[in-house]
């Protein structure tokens, strides 16, 4: 990895070159079970024979005309996405920054008159300028603070009484991801949706690491008692490959003619391969499966009797296990002995199982972290 790429990432010390389903080999052919998954985005797990198949299809059609033409594709996949909140719009991008940058904008545009953004503390949403106004932690925001705008932070559960006439809009995770694997509990969830409603204040869901079944349905926000204006999505939506949406109410209308798109956003090459996942999702009912395996995954974690886990929190696939050791030396000594996680802070082990992940996986991995518990616990050197 060059210098300055491993100064923004932490090198992990090893080539991913090639992977099947749940699983991922490195140069020298060692098998990994993948509940990293490129940051979840490898929904699908590795090279899905149905998400090939529309690749192939992709690359033979025209990969990107602009969207100012007509694009049968892309109108296909705005129309599936604008159903995730009951018929609405869906502008199409690259990133989640980038969703949550149209959100912003859609946001103000629609509440011009009001001042107002309410986030919360923990909260993860992304590294372009608007996006890190809204994300809480100040070892992201620091050294840019003065091209930031103001947005207050607040825990969840205080949100309810914040919200005022004032308000332009709440940013929320159903379940935080980055800030530590905390999902909102239900009641928070329906008591800012109200207040939201009440005041007219527009509730924006980052459903970017959350969505598209990774949690057990289609959208997260349904799960923990969130009714949002907006949602935002990305991670897995193509698979992988590089794409994000923001998808509203059409009450909310649009967006004033030029004031925002991408030269990029909604190509047909990656509009293709995402229609193709949507469709693939809703047809196996993936979000289902999600559900079944992270909580088979949670209740065998808890297994792990006597050990240094504090904590599982979790919802479907993307779970967290609070450790009283830092996670870095955790996810080093899992990855040596062949599981790829991540952490989520100092002391939590994130796992991004795929909906390509098995029970076995599963069982194995659990079998892994055992094993590096124990270790750690006799003073063992991480490796
Ligand atoms: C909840 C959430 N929001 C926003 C982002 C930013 O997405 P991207 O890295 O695609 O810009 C992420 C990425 O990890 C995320 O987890």
């Amino acid at each position: 990895m060059s210098g300055s790429l491993s100064s923004l990432y932490g090198g992990r010390g090893v080539a991913i070159v090639s992977g099947r389903g749940g699983r991922v080999y490195d140069r020298a052919g060692k098998e990994y079970i993948d509940f990293f998954n490129g940051h979840g985005a490898s929904l699908f797990g590795h090279a899905n024979p149905v998400l090939r198949g529309a690749l192939d299809e992709a690359a033979d059609g025209v990969w990107i005309c602009g969207a100012g033409f007509e694009s049968p594709v892309r109108e296909e996949l705005a129309d599936i996405l604008g159903g995730l909140v009951g018929g609405g719009r869906a502008f199409i991008c690259n990133s989640g920054t980038e969703a949550m940058e149209a959100a912003l904008k859609l946001a103000v545009t629609v509440k011009p008159d009001r001042h107002r953004i309410l986030a919360c503390r923990r909260a993860f949403h992304g590294r372009t300028c608007g996006a890190l106004a809204l994300t809480f932690n100040p070892k992201y925001k620091t050294p840019f603070k003065r091209l930031l705008s103001n947005v207050e932070h607040f825990n969840p559960d205080e949100l309810p009484g914040l919200i005022d006439s004032d308000t332009i809009a709440v940013f929320i995770e159903p379940v935080q991801g980055e800030g530590g694997v905390y999902p909102l509990p239900p009641e928070t969830g329906r008591a800012i949706s109200e207040a939201c409603r009440k005041n007219g204040a527009l509730l924006v869901a980052d459903e970017i690491q959350t969505g598209l079944g990774r949690c057990g349905a289609m959208l997260a926000s349904g799960l923990v008692g969130l009714d949002p204006d907006i949602v935002c999505v990305a991670k897995g939506l193509a698979g992988g490959l590089p794409i994000g949406a923001t998808v509203w109410r059409e009450s909310l209308g649009d967006f004033p003619g030029h004031s925002h798109g991408s030269t990029y956003g909604g190509n047909e090459f990656t509009a293709r391969v995402a229609l193709s996942a949507l469709k693939l999702t809703l047809k196996e009912d993936f979000p289902r499966y999600a559900e079944t395996l992270g909580g088979e995954l949670r209740s065998k974690l808890a297994s792990l009797g006597g050990s240094a886990i504090k904590e599982i929190r979790g919802l479907g696939l993307l779970n967290g296990a609070e450790m009283d050791t830092p996670s870095t030396d955790v996810v080093r000594a899992l990855q040596a002995k062949g599981l790829l996680a991540l952490s989520a802070g100092p002391r939590v082990v994130r796992f991004l199982p795929s909906f390509a992940s098995t029970s076995d996986d599963v069982s194995q991995a659990v079998e892994i972290l055992g094993e590096v518990l124990e270790s750690i616990k006799n003073g063992g050197v991480v490796k």
